[in-house]
């Protein structure tokens, strides 16, 4: 059966663009492949963090996952830093990854030019991402666009690792980008993609209060400076969560009344705020009820881990078998 691996960085809060990019596709994934998705706590490390807030912050990462309807009976919810064997296998691929491709992708470039001192494990990020994906030999990752880039550095990796290693029967796939009709969800202020670091987000926890505050002063059409101007729909970026959280009648009377100026932009975001609300409420109950049981998440993080570690060494004795490394045969 194909496994499927993705993983999200445990900074913040989960929001409607990881939701609508990656993790509500997650949820639908479980029903036809071995699954598996992890909160990628070392992946924090490439920049400054808070160490006093990092746990709670994995934590409810995970707790998140789970109120967003990933089961850990059918698939494998865990912490990256609960399986150690993620950052050897990222060591033995440094051996066929080179500098000049990791300082050629895109979000290190970005990154990088804002910093004084660059660290080392922001160049490392990509290949501890290919080793999560490769040590359980996953070969379909669902992310959002802006890891697309990553995904085929990890193929590239996978390749030149089977080249040197296992040129007859490739022992590593070669993962594929499973992306979704919103790959690239636009921020609250229409100007950057929606991102925890730029405060432009809705979280899936928000009460209906809070989508309503942070929804009336988004960004819409600009042409549509009173009310009485009419708008283009596929301009706005309301419109296009419309689609995501509406209902098709509900979409076509916001498309109808933007372009008539039937309506004015108030309108159409308190429909919006309505249709964001109701899909999120089963997911805030299941919050609640998970945060009104510790004893049981943590049942569920220990069984997650457990579960990945078994498949994580199962791949890394093939893996040091292939590289060459001499086995550990003695009795201690
Ligand atoms: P992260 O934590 O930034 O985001 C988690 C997932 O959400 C998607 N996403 C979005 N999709 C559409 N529109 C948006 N505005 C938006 N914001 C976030 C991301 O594409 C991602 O799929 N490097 C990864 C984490 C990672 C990983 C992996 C992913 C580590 N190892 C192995 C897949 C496989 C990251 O920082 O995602």
């Amino acid at each position: 059966m194909d496994r499927v691996f993705s993983g999200i960085q445990p900074t913040g809060e989960l929001h409607i663009g990881n939701w609508l990019g990656a993790v509500k596709n997650w949820v639908a994934l479980q029903d036809q492949y071995e699954c598996l998705y992890c909160a990628v706590d070392l992946h924090v490390l490439t920049a400054k963090y808070d160490p006093a807030a990092l746990a709670g912050r994995t934590r409810e990462m995970l707790v998140s996952l789970m109120a967003a309807g990933l089961d850990p009976e059918r698939s494998i919810i865990f912490a990256q830093s609960h399986v150690p064997e993620h950052t050897r296998l990222m060591w033995f691929f440094t051996h066929v990854t080179g500098v000049g491709e990791l300082e050629r992708m895109t979000q290190f470039k970005d990154k990088s030019q804002r910093m004084e001192r660059v660290p080392a494990g922001l160049l490392m990020y990509p290949v501890l991402q290919a080793a999560d994906i490769l040590l359980y030999r996953a070969n379909r990752v669902p992310v959002g666009e802006d890891q697309v880039q990553h995904l085929e550095l990890s193929r590239e990796i996978a390749r030149a690792w089977n080249a040197e290693f296992s040129a007859e029967a490739p022992f590593l796939p070669e993962p594929q980008a499973l992306l979704t009709p919103a790959r690239r969800i636009m921020g609250l202020d229409g100007e950057a993609k929606m991102s925890k670091s730029l405060g432009n987000t809705i979280g899936i926890f928000d009460s209906a209060e809070q989508i309503w505050e942070k929804l009336r002063p988004a960004k819409t059409d600009p042409a549509r400076q009173t009310k009485k101007d009419p708008g283009t729909p596929e301009l706005c970026n309301l419109f296009t969560l419309h689609r995501h959280f509406s209902s098709a009648e509900t979409v076509q009377t916001v498309d109808r009344n933007c372009r008539t100026a039937g309506w004015g932009c108030i309108d159409c975001k308190r429909v919006l705020s309505e249709s964001i609300n109701s899909e999120f409420a089963p997911i805030r109950a299941r919050g609640e009820a998970l945060r009104a049981d510790p004893a049981q998440v943590d049942r569920a993080i220990a069984r997650g881990a457990e579960r990945a570690r078994a498949i994580a060494l199962d791949t890394m004795a093939g893996v040091e078998r292939r590289m060459g490394f001499l086995p550990m045969t003695g009795q201690g």
